[in-house]
């Protein structure tokens, strides 16, 4: 009873700096293109050192020698996020390079087309791998170093919520299966200071976009006929990267410190299109 009152009588907390990330140490995965690498480099720029893991080992190299002019230390961390065994190593090469783990963006993922009625198992399981499995594992293993004040951003998809278009059910299910995980993760790690948080893109400009636009599935009239739809949405462009980005570093500020266990669409409306 004693507690609850002073809790009630406490002035609130009012952090000096809200939107302030410097000396934060992020780790991003995915991050050597698309919507990692914009993000990699919002949080280098805004002061804070980058973990940057990718499975393309060459995109990485290249991507860090441009990241590393920003500022910021930053660490490359080549590796399959599928793979569970490499989640260890990252997340101490991380503490051991840049001396804490403060935000987790789990951004890398795989968006190959999987029509239902010509269903891959080895692609169905590769989607769950990397964007489930993976994603989950890697939170697990970074908590573990985190202290409280930490957080958690899932890249997920508006694809997850409402499907613009048909042909990716199991990669639309991954999304669906992350905004659970980010409800999961938001209820057990938020008693020890840690939030989690979903970003969710719809029909951003990315080179990824190729799995999609270059795919048998969607022949040029059809894909005319998506593209057509997703610029018929509220604000009437499609995203960028960037906008992402900004978002997921609004997400691991101070002034999104009473934010868990959400999702929030980035999709310039494209929900309501
Ligand atoms: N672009 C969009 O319109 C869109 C829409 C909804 C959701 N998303 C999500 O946003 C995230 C980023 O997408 P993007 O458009 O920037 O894609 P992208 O393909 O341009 O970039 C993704 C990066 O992740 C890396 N990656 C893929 N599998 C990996 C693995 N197993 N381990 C480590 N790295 C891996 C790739 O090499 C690549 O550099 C994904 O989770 C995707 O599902 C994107």
């Amino acid at each position: 009873m004693a507690e609850t009152t002073d809790l009630l009588n406490a002035a609130p907390p009012r952090p000096p700096l809200p939107f302030d990330v410097a000396g934060k140490v992020a780790l991003v995965t995915g991050g050597a293109r698309g919507i990692g690498y914009a993000t990699a480099r919002r949080f280098l720029e805004a002061g804070a050192a980058v973990a940057v893991n990718d499975v393309d080992a060459a995109a990485l190299d290249v991507a860090v020698a441009e990241l590393r002019t920003v500022g910021p230390p930053v660490l490359a961390l080549p590796a399959d996020v599928g793979d569970l065994t490499q989640h260890r190593p990252m997340i101490d090469r991380t503490v051991a390079g840049l001396g804490h783990l403060d935000v987790l963006v789990n951004n890398a993922g795989t968006f190959q087309p999987t029509p239902l009625d010509a269903l891959d198992p080895a692609l169905v399981d590769q989607l769950f791998t990397v964007n489930v499995k993976g994603l989950l594992f890697l939170s697990a293993a970074a908590v573990e170093v985190m202290s409280p004040g930490s957080s958690i951003v899932n890249v997920s998809s508006l694809g997850g919520v409402r499907p613009p278009f048909g042909g990716l059910a199991a990669y639309h299910a991954t999304k669906g299966a992350v905004d659970s995980l980010t409800r999961d993760m938001a209820i057990t790690w938020g008693p020890r200071g840690i939030r989690v948080n979903g970003a969710g893109p719809g029909g951003i400009l990315t080179e990824g976009r190729g799995q999609v636009t270059e795919h048998p599935l969607f022949p040029p009239e059809m894909m005319t006929e998506i593209m057509r739809r997703a610029m018929d949405r509220p604000l009437g462009r499609m995203g960028y990267a960037d906008d992402l980005a900004m978002v997921i570093v609004f997400l691991a500020t101070p002034a999104a410190g009473f934010i868990t266990g959400q999702h929030l669409l980035v999709d310039g409306g494209y929900y309501y299109a």
